[in-house]
């Protein structure tokens, strides 16, 4: 049976997602079922067209998972997305406004299903924590736990960190970026889409203020060399190991759920830490 799920999407001029309109034309009024949370499931990226009107295909960092979302979770995204939730915006947010201070801004792109960054916003009510996840249940998961932990200095994003970092983030505004376990798309044909490349760094450092650090980490030996080799390339960019590579996990950064796995695999794990002069 076609669903409106399987229709494409429609995108207003604005770029914007009409959930509403696509479901009115698309269903009977009275049948439409699917919540706020369901809907953050079909909008993780701004569409693009070509100037013939065709969509554009981008080398993305991820796939998209069709992994349950539990009603948990959905209740979760949907009963706290106005406290608890951001959504795309082509402008920068204020920040001062959402977290109602002018705290440092820690991003974290890649939580997962969230507990490590819940866990650090909690143990550092001096900060402000920024997630991006484009995996729906973790979304769900993330406001979840923060909300059983009454975590207030952190604020969720469901959609392509690479298109926020662009658009929604004003230069100069954030005081860390937390990369934790990235996809490490293993072959050599996918290495484009690894999520640290030179392109990337250049503009994370514009949106970077003075002395904000950049934190990684990674199971996955290749990628973290690879990652070295583009954090060297910065002159702007110290690095904080003793040894010019790599540092020991330090105390503040928890376990991820990714990492433990790794751990019972007996995988070896790399952190970096620079700082932006
Ligand atoms: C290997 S998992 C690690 C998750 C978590 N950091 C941990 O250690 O448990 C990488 C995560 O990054 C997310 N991801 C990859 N590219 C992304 C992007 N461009 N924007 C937002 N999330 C992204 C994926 O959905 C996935 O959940």
């Amino acid at each position: 049976m076609e669903t409106a799920y399987n229709q494409p999407l429609k995108f207003s001029a604005d770029n914007n997602f009409n959930f509403k309109e696509f479901m009115l034309e698309t269903q009977p009024e009275h049948s439409i079922q699917p919540t706020f949370a369901d809907q953050k499931r079909k909008t993780v990226e701004a569409a693009e067209f070509t100037e013939d009107g065709r969509y554009k295909r981008k080398v993305r960092s991820f796939v998209l998972r069709t992994g349950r979302l539990s009603d948990y979770q959905k209740n979760a995204m949907n009963q706290n997305w106005a406290a608890l939730g951001l959504d795309y915006q082509p402008q920068p947010f204020d920040f001062n406004a959402i977290y109602g201070n002018d705290n440092p801004v820690i991003l974290e792109i890649g939580f997962g299903m969230g507990s490590s960054l819940v866990e650090m916003a909690a143990q550092n009510p001096d900060k402000n924590y920024l997630g991006i996840e484009v995996h729906t249940p973790g979304v769900g998961a993330c406001i979840a736990y923060a909300v059983e932990k009454g975590v207030t200095n952190l604020r969720v994003i469901c959609h392509d960190a690479t298109e926020i970092l662009r658009d929604s983030i004003a230069d100069q505004s954030l005081g860390g970026l937390q990369l934790f376990f990235p996809d490490p798309w293993h072959k050599a044909r996918h290495h484009k889409r690894r999520i640290v490349q030179p392109h990337f760094i250049d503009r994370l450092l514009n949106k970077l203020q003075a002395g904000a650090f950049i934190h990684m980490a990674t199971d996955w030996q290749n990628y973290a060399e690879h990652m070295l080799d583009v954090l060297q390339q910065y002159p702007q960019l110290r690095n904080t190991s003793d040894t010019n590579d790599y540092i020991p996990r330090p105390d503040f950064r928890p376990l991820t759920k990714f990492e433990q796995r790794g751990h019972r695999l007996g995988h070896g794990v790399w952190d970096l830490y620079f700082i932006k002069s």
